[in-house]
């Protein structure tokens, strides 16, 4: 009888655990506002750490002041981190411990540019600017560990926070992973500030977002000689210039007009005299593609043409994908249910009107590699503000933030995985 009655409890346990979930988190009763007026009392906070940022760019996996800085913060909230990952990298965990696991990444890094914004918190590195807003992604970030942080109690499970070095062009997403950055983590989101958007929305796209990328560099080898007897030589120029103009129909002719890729030839070297031709000339550019098997396809082909084309001409060509350079970008593809949850946590925070369809395009992120193992969504939040001058696209000197992103996003990062754990647990 009482064996009888233990496995009846025993029964009971999942319904159990159900009606706490429930009682703990039913989104109906998400305060969202009391969400949004906590980010905002941290306002002045978060603009101090994004102008300290700001001020002291970095370059790829150079980023060591803004790892400490971030370090700094971690420890004065009192938030446990691993360090390093990836040279610079700092992976902070809130909640548990145990799954399910979250994951929320922002990037470090900034370019070789100069900014032109002359203002008070102009960048002090001549020749590098933050001209990408991946300072307003630390910041934003290191907001939603505070405010994490201050209602963890409620979290149903675990966040890790990814600050990740050398977005621009160095992979910085894959040396994470391969340093086992992802471990246990089954989503991850992440968002990039849009000049595009006015402050206040956001926009996402289901599925295929941004563009698989690569580079790539061609050696054409001929003979040089007397440019007066060209029979005595092999132009590789002429080689070159017959395989620049049958690339561009590897776009026109071999790819579906419906399916999207780009193929640019960005410079050209070789030769020097107006009497010679050349031995050698050498070109380069990028390829880049909607989809990941796009671009492995797209590779195979230019290689084939550009030998081809040398073969024809009597030159020999050595063609490079630079892929231990610059690790091959995967093309970035947003997990649909993910995607649904995301329009959802965007339009509970910022009302419906404010969370638009995204457009595709042919830049490159590596949030991808991470969308290679785990379900994943890169969004975009709107930051445009005539009124800030915020209206210039990233990688202009010129580009400029509306720091009023800055408590929004700290919000949507809060909401997005508290939410995400909330419907997790409602799973079980
Ligand atoms: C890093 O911080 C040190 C000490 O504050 C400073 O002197 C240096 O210029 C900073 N480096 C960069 C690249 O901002």
């Amino acid at each position: 009888m009482g064996d009888l009655h233990a496995r009846r409890l025993l029964l009971l346990l999942p319904l159990f655990f159900f009606l706490v979930c429930l009682a703990l988190s039913s989104s109906p009763h998400y305060d969202a506002e009391e969400l949004l007026r906590s980010a905002n009392e941290e306002k002045e906070w978060l603009v101090s750490i994004r102008r300290r940022i700001h001020e002291q760019p970095e370059l790829r996996f150079q980023e060591h002041n803004t790892s400490a800085f971030i370090r700094f913060h971690l420890d004065r909230l009192g938030i446990p981190y691993s360090f390093p990952y990836a040279r610079t990298g700092v992976l902070a965990q809130i909640g548990s411990g145990d799954p399910p696991i979250v994951a929320l990444r922002a990037d470090m890094d900034a370019l070789p540019l100069q900014e032109m914004v002359e203002w008070e918190h102009k960048s002090k590195n001549d020749g590098v600017m933050h001209a990408c807003g991946h300072d307003a992604h630390v910041t934003m970030l290191l907001g939603a560990a505070k405010l994490l942080n201050q209602r963890k109690n409620v979290l149903r499970g675990t966040v890790r926070l990814l600050f990740q070095p050398a977005e621009e062009g160095g992979a910085g997403a894959f040396h994470m992973i391969k340093e086992g950055a992802l471990d246990g983590i089954e989503a991850i989101f992440a968002m990039h500030v849009d000049y595009r958007l006015p402050t206040g929305s956001i926009s996402s796209i289901p599925g295929p977002s941004q563009a698989a990328v690569c580079f790539f560099e061609a050696k054409i080898e001929g003979r040089g000689g007397d440019a007066a007897k060209p029979h005595l030589n092999v132009d590789p120029l002429i080689a070159a210039a017959f395989a620049i103009l049958s690339m561009q129909q590897l776009i026109s002719r071999e790819d579906d007009p419906l399916h999207s890729q780009v193929l640019s030839v960005t410079y050209v070297k070789g030769g020097s005299s107006f009497n010679e031709t050349p031995p050698i000339v050498e070109f380069g550019g990028t390829l880049r593609s909607i989809t990941t098997e796009g671009l492995q396809r797209l590779q195979r082909r230019v290689k084939e043409v550009i030998e081809g084309q040398a073969a024809v001409q009597r030159c020999k060509a050595v063609i490079s994908m630079l892929a231990e350079e610059y690790p091959i970008y995967p093309a970035v593809v947003n997990d649909e249910e993910l995607n649904d949850h995301l329009q959802q946590v965007g339009a509970l925070l910022l009302g419906q009107d404010k969370v638009k369809m995204g457009g595709k395009i042919m830049a490159g992120e590596d949030f991808a590699f991470y969308q290679q193992l785990i379900p994943g969504v890169m969004f975009g939040i709107g930051m445009r503000n005539e009124r800030a001058g915020s209206v210039y696209p990233p990688h202009s000197p010129h580009f400029f933030l509306d720091e009023e992103v800055l408590p929004i996003g700290a919000a949507l990062h809060t909401a997005i995985v508290e939410l995400y754990l909330n419907q997790r647990c409602m799973e079980v």
